[in-house]
């Protein structure tokens, strides 16, 4: 049977409007290394390039590097003196695949992949005072959202963006009872309406992930 129409789309997107090489090697990379199907999708992944360099982003945050995707796109995209990207990621097999892709793609000197549990990385990172961020994606475990989503804040810029992947899970998000990770997913969203600082709206998405969402979350100036 064939592919749905939305993943025949995303192939053609995805050749008219295809992701840089280095990218490409990344993505290639991750596939043979057995590392789960789960990276943004290159639409996906320009449209993080996209929101980070709308804001001039110099300094960006990420929780849940895998093999170093987005980190490609998102480090890519920062711009000014002294880009930086720090990405957090708990297994160092992965870690090992996602710097092997960062070297490929010449960007060690602007990536830090930090190795071990986020909350804890991310309370390290609070405790070095660094400059404030521009842009966080949370794109982890999604039970620790919402504790990301806070442990992000609190080291973002006002006018600076937040980013979660995967908030709509296939419609999963409406039923608590379906998974650990709908409820993670539902929560993050609860708590950005519930934030009194934070602009929020969710970008239901269906392409060749299938169907799911993000959430784009602007902390007030
Ligand atoms: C899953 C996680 C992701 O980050 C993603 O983009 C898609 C699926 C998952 O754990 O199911
Ligand atoms: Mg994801």
């Amino acid at each position: 049977t064939d592919p749905p129409p939305w993943v025949l789309v995303d192939r053609w997107l995805d050749g008219v409007l295809p992701a840089p090489d280095a990218v490409v090697a990344a993505q290639r990379t991750a596939d043979g290394a057995g590392l789960p199907p789960i990276a943004v999708s290159t639409q996906q992944g320009r449209l993080l390039a996209l929101l980070a360099a709308s804001i001039g982003a110099r300094r960006a945050l990420e929780v849940g590097t895998l093999a170093g995707v987005s980190a490609v796109w998102l480090a890519r995209a920062l711009r000014g003196p002294d880009p930086v990207l720090t990405t957090f990621e708990l297994s160092e097999h992965h870690a090992a695949v996602a710097r092997e892709n960062l070297a490929a793609a010449g960007l060690t000197d602007v990536v830090e992949v930090r190795v071990g549990p986020a909350l804890e990385g991310l309370a390290r990172l609070a405790a070095e005072r660094p400059e404030p961020y521009d842009l966080a994606f949370i794109d982890a475990d999604k039970p620790g959202n919402t504790a990301y989503l806070h442990a992000a804040l609190a080291l973002l810029r006002p006018g600076g963006l937040v980013v979660v992947d995967n908030v709509v899970r296939g419609g999963t998000v409406l039923d608590p009872g379906a998974d650990a990770a709908a409820r993670g997913s539902r929560a993050v969203i609860e708590a950005v309406a519930a934030h009194d600082r934070l602009t929020a709206t969710v970008v239901q998405t269906v392409g060749s992930k299938g169907y799911d969402g993000m959430l784009v979350a602007r902390l007030d100036v």
